[in-house]
């Protein structure tokens, strides 16, 4: 497991933000698909999940750019409405490489993903605080999720997809949290932030259990990875 609070990027403000994602989108991966095999055993184990993960890094990012503009505006900081552009374009380039590896597969699994749209509806709910709480606990766990799937199949094309996800999310963990971390009502938030990261454990878990036990995961393995990046991401919110 990562240690943030070890990063240098915990000092990042949106104008090393900004430099950062501008830097990063010049490193997009190029997905060695050369002699990826799976088998239909691993097909099966991995697609249902792999689409519901696919939908979710997807987002046309409409409001969440209209609350953004008005924090920065509210902050006097314009570099924060770049940094969003910039990680809206980065989670789409990832649901792209899912995408593109469920095409090669010739996978199209269009599912009427539950838990995706409660995402969407909770983020529009209120603000910028709203948006960010469920962004940042949707990355958290994603975190633990593609740490899993890497382990779940001998895939390396889609190690590879996994290990530049698990690459950019721990930067968006902690560009999230140093946005809570100008928000008022800390206790509040921590209070709210644990409850929904205990509801959507539990909800991702249940859906997606197969590929975690198939890498090693016991239920007990995934609470302890989801909560101890959330405390991190809660350190990080409250300094
Ligand atoms: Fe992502
Ligand atoms: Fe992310």
């Amino acid at each position: 497991m990562i240690n943030f609070m070890k990063s240098n990027m915990n000092h990042f403000s949106y104008e090393d933000w900004k430099k950062y994602f501008e830097k990063n989108n010049t490193h997009r991966l190029a997905i060695p698909f050369q002699n990826d095999t799976l088998t239909d055993k691993e097909k099966k184990l991995i697609f249902s999940s792999i689409c519901k993960f696919e939908q979710g890094e997807y987002s046309d990012g409409k409001h969440l750019k209209k609350v953004a503009d008005i924090f920065a505006k509210k902050i006097h900081d314009n570099d924060y409405k770049y940094c969003i552009r910039w990680f809206i374009k980065e989670e789409n380039a990832h649901s792209g490489y899912l995408k593109s590896y469920m095409e090669h597969y010739n996978v199209c699994v269009k599912e009427n993903v539950v838990l995706d749209n409660i995402f969407r509806k909770l983020r529009k709910l209120a603000g910028l605080r709203c948006e960010v709480i469920v962004l940042v606990t949707a990355e958290i766990i994603a975190l633990s999720y593609y740490d899993a799937l890497m382990n779940a199949t001998k895939s390396h094309a889609l190690k590879a997809i996994c290990r530049q996800m698990l690459h950019d999310e721990i930067p968006h963990i902690m560009f999230q949290s140093y946005t809570l971390s100008h928000f008022k009502n800390k206790f509040y938030i921590k209070f709210i932030r644990i409850l929904f990261m205990q509801i959507t454990s539990i909800v991702t878990w249940v859906s997606c259990y197969k590929v975690f036990t198939s890498a090693g995961w016991t239920f007990k393995k995934f609470m302890r990875n989801n909560f101890y990046y959330l405390s991190q991401s809660i350190k990080l919110s409250t300094v």
